[in-house]
């Protein structure tokens, strides 16, 4: 419990020093203004457990509560065209915020595989990265 105390305000700490911090790229509404460095996310699963998870599950069921609504991603026939995660990961999608900024081509073709092949779906077709590239919103620097 302590080190969870001390863990808690050290991310409190590097929030409040972030926006001060000379970032070369920081969005204001994105999770990486705050994240600045991230672990390494290696494959779709890590993406999925480290950026998804909090609001879709571990079982990819959803959740619905505290006035928020989080679809399922298991058995959902929207998946059944890659460009549409891919387009919500990278643009947000209602309640759900975006993640171009975090998250590299490779990773966003990685966490739609991953969700398009698990929770019961069975969609085996890719994306390629530069089809990523070409969703991602343009993007403005705000601090300079
Ligand atoms: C902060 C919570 C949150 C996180 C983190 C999050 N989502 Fe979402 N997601 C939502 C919400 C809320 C919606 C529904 C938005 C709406 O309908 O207004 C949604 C919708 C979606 C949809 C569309 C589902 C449909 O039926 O149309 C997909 C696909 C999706 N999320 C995938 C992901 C993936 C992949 C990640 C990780 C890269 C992720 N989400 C991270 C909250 C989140």
């Amino acid at each position: 419990m302590r080190y969870y105390h001390s863990l808690s305000a050290l991310v409190l700490a590097a929030a409040t020093v972030a926006p001060l911090a000379p970032y070369k790229a920081a969005y204001a509404d994105s999770a990486s203004a705050v994240a600045g460095k991230m672990q390494a996310m290696p494959d779709g699963a890590a993406v999925y457990k480290h950026v998804c998870q909090s609001c879709h599950m571990a079982d990819g069921k959803g959740a619905v509560g505290a006035g928020a609504r989080f679809p399922a991603l298991a058995g959902n026939a929207k998946l059944k065209t890659a460009s549409y995660p891919a387009y919500v990961v990278l643009n947000g999608y209602g309640g759900m915020p975006w993640f171009a900024g975090l998250l590299s081509d490779k990773q966003v073709v990685d966490v739609v595989g991953y969700i398009r092949t698990h929770f019961g779906n069975h969609y085996t077709d890719t994306l390629k990265p530069d089809e990523v590239k070409e969703m991602r919103p343009s993007l403005t620097v705000e601090d300079q």
